[in-house]
């Protein structure tokens, strides 16, 4: 990303509408996204053909309309960057938005969730849900009161529980379905720290499914004279050397909320 002073902006917002302002940094914004589980029974349970006989599918701009709401920064330091959201989460949510029907009453672990909003998705969607994030710059408060701005669409706040988990110090101790990672590529130590996270859960936790989305962020470098993205080359070698399975997910699938979905976005899913 950046040198660790320098202030960073994710660009994400601009695809919002910001509701409040104040002469801070913080907002809170409107993502707007097409929701599919307010799509109605008929349309969900019946195929509708058309005069050809071919089936009528219900397009993205079918579903209905529906924010979340979310606090966050609009530029901050390196180490403050979970006050911001990304668009790895953005991905995350759009993946798990469009596999709802198989998301409903799992349970998920999102490490590094910065705002929340990949974790506000999941819980939407039915599953229990255990957001995390390193316990300082108040990132932990950001996500529950991320939670609490979004109690009405949520219907419950209890699907959501918030807690302090550093990748660098903790492990998993409890068994997941799923455990999401979004734009927590950047940096070799977090890398490193991620990468040895996923080896030994996997291995005491043999049925858990990695979901890990993020940017190929890609410079030019005098030593390649060529630009490359360093730190997804880094995690893929990293994981090449680790005792798991990984495969690129397709990213060609529709879009759910709105943000520059570019070819340099991966999306990962790492099992036994
Ligand atoms: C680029 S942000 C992504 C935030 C969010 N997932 C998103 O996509 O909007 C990187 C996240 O990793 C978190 N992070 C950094 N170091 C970490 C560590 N050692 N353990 C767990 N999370 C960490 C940051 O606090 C931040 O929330």
């Amino acid at each position: 990303m950046a040198a660790s002073d320098e202030l960073i902006c994710s660009e994400v917002h601009t695809f919002t509408e910001s509701t409040e302002s104040d002469s801070s940094a913080t907002r809170v914004s409107h993502f707007t996204f097409s929701n599919p589980l307010r799509i109605s029974s008929h349309n969900d349970q019946e195929i509708n053909y058309d005069s050809d006989g071919d089936a009528v599918v219900v397009r993205k701009e079918d579903y209905p309309e529906d924010a979340l709401v979310i606090q966050h920064d609009l530029a901050t330091n390196l180490a403050s960057v979970g006050r911001q959201v990304w668009r790895g989460s953005l991905l995350l949510a759009d993946y798990i938005l469009h596999n709802h029907k198989q998301m409903v009453g799992l349970n998920i672990l999102e490490l590094g969730s910065g705002t929340g909003l990949a974790s506000i998705v999941a819980a939407l969607c039915g599953s229990s849900v255990v957001a995390t994030d390193i316990p300082d710059q108040n990132i932990l408060e950001i996500i529950k009161a991320n939670i609490e701005l979004n109690k009405d669409i949520l219907n419950t706040t209890e699907s959501i529980t918030v807690k302090a988990l550093d990748l660098k110090t903790d492990e998993c101790n409890d068994t997941f379905d799923y455990i999401l990672a979004g734009d927590l590529v950047y940096d070799d130590s977090i890398t490193d720290a991620l990468v040895s996270f996923i080896e030994k859960t996997l291995a005491e936790h043999k049925s858990t499914k990695f979901l890990v989305s993020l940017e190929k962020r890609y410079v030019f470098t005098v030593k390649d004279l060529d630009t490359v993205a360093p730190a997804y080359q880094y995690f893929i070698q990293k994981l090449s050397k680790a005792f798991v399975k990984f495969v690129l997910l397709d990213t060609m699938f529709k879009q759910y909320f709105c943000y520059d979905r570019s070819k340099d976005m991966v999306l990962m899913l790492i099992s036994n």
